[in-house]
């Protein structure tokens, strides 16, 4: 299983592209927070935002959107190496796994708290990865929900080579338990963007589940 942490540009974003160069030396993978302020109150990161963005990393674009099917070419145009979508946002998800693949993406699904394991257990052989929500969408900065935890078990439990990436409320003292779980993926912005040498906080955090 490979372990990652993974940046997320969201408390970052009005200067993305200063936080992607710096952190190019450190991580391999940036996840970008795309927000339509519909489906979740705020917005972020339209298209026209991250088509301006240099990376030379591997780009996981997460729609927080109402229209996924609408939105997700440009992404794929613009070169995502993955794009995951909320299962509560889209009718006919295995159409959409297909049309995001068939692009040479990877395909994701991400599950908010409230969503069960259940809704997506149909589309596990057919993703990338499994993105599970450890706070409300929306916003940085918040609390992980610790009973999140007990999804990442399910899902490990079904799938041992799945990826299975967490995303909310990560830091140094909950890494640990968030891997025990069972995540190998680890979508971190506050503890890393919030710090004063962002590159260190990367390092620490690797630490921790190394
Ligand atoms: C929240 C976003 C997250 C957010 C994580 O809706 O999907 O990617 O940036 O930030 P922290 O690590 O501060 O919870
Ligand atoms: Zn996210």
């Amino acid at each position: 299983m490979k372990y990652e942490i993974i940046p997320s540009l969201l408390s970052v974003e009005k200067k993305a592209q200063h936080a992607l160069d710096m952190i190019k030396k450190s991580a391999r993978s940036v996840h970008i927070d795309v927000m339509d302020g519909i489906f979740v109150d705020q917005k972020a990161f339209s298209v026209d935002k991250v088509m301006n963005l240099r990376t030379g990393l591997k780009k996981t674009v997460h729609l927080m959107v109402v229209d996924p099917e609408g939105e997700f070419m440009e992404y794929a145009l613009w070169g995502a190496d993955t794009i995951i979508f909320h299962i509560e946002a889209v009718k006919k998800p295995a159409l959409l796994i297909s049309k995001i693949k068939n692009e040479e993406v990877k395909a994701g699904i991400c599950l908010s708290p409230k969503t069960s394991v259940e809704k997506i257990k149909p589309f596990l052989d057919s993703i990338d990865v499994v993105l599970v929500m450890t706070v409300e969408p929306g916003k940085g900065g918040q609390e992980l929900m610790l009973p999140m935890l007990d999804k990442i078990r399910a899902l490990r439990k079904l799938k041992k080579n799945l990826d299975i990436e967490v995303d909310g409320g990560i830091t140094l003292k909950n890494i640990k338990q968030v891997k025990e779980a069972g995540a190998n993926r680890f979508v971190v912005g506050t503890e890393i963007f919030g710090q004063k040498d962002p590159l260190k906080a990367i390092e620490l955090l690797k630490k921790e589940i190394s």
